[in-house]
């Protein structure tokens, strides 16, 4: 059996939010959002934990978190970035940043890089169309963006994580 479990805070953040909405299963995104700050990623363990939590079934669960791809799953490197794939940005150049990202960090499109650091995700439109090519590294967004901006990036992310502020 699993221990893992919601802190108070998060535990005070769920009970408020099933008053937000008509009944549990409607509160299943962001009770899953909840899951993602308290545990740092969703697996299986998490998953099942919220399952219960919620008295819906396993499968739902697992059907939401691998139908969107905002949730941060098990295994995902310390920064994720998601390439949008989307009209506006592949028309200004998103195969090429996303080519050029993977090529930089030596993985494919899905891939994590083996110290951990960094996963490769293409996705569709992040509603940020003006802003192409665009990617979401972690909760922020890189807009208009320039290859030699994405060396940059990477190297922010490499200098962050040396320094042990990664996250
Ligand atoms: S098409 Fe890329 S953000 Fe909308």
């Amino acid at each position: 059996m699993s221990d893992l479990k919601f802190s108070e805070k998060g535990m005070q953040h769920y009970e408020w939010l099933l008053t937000r909405y008509p009944d549990k299963q409607a509160a299943l995104l962001p009770t899953l959002r909840i899951a993602e700050e308290e545990f740092g990623n969703l697996g299986v363990p998490e998953m099942k934990y919220v399952a219960d939590l919620m008295g819906i079934s396993p499968a739902r669960v697992f059907g939401v978190v691998t139908f969107y791809t905002h949730f941060r799953r098990a295994g995902t490197g310390t920064y994720h970035i998601q390439v949008c794939s989307t009209l506006s940005c592949a028309l200004r150049g998103s195969q090429e940043v996303c080519d050029h990202v993977a090529k930089r960090l030596g993985i494919e499109v899905g891939e994590t890089t083996e110290d951990g650091l960094f996963t490769l995700s293409k996705v569709e439109c992040l509603g940020s169309c003006d802003t192409a090519p665009m990617f979401q590294l972690n909760d922020d967004y890189h807009e208009n963006l320039t290859l030699q901006d994405v060396d940059g990036i990477i190297e922010e992310c490499r200098q962050e994580a040396a320094r042990g502020g990664a996250r």
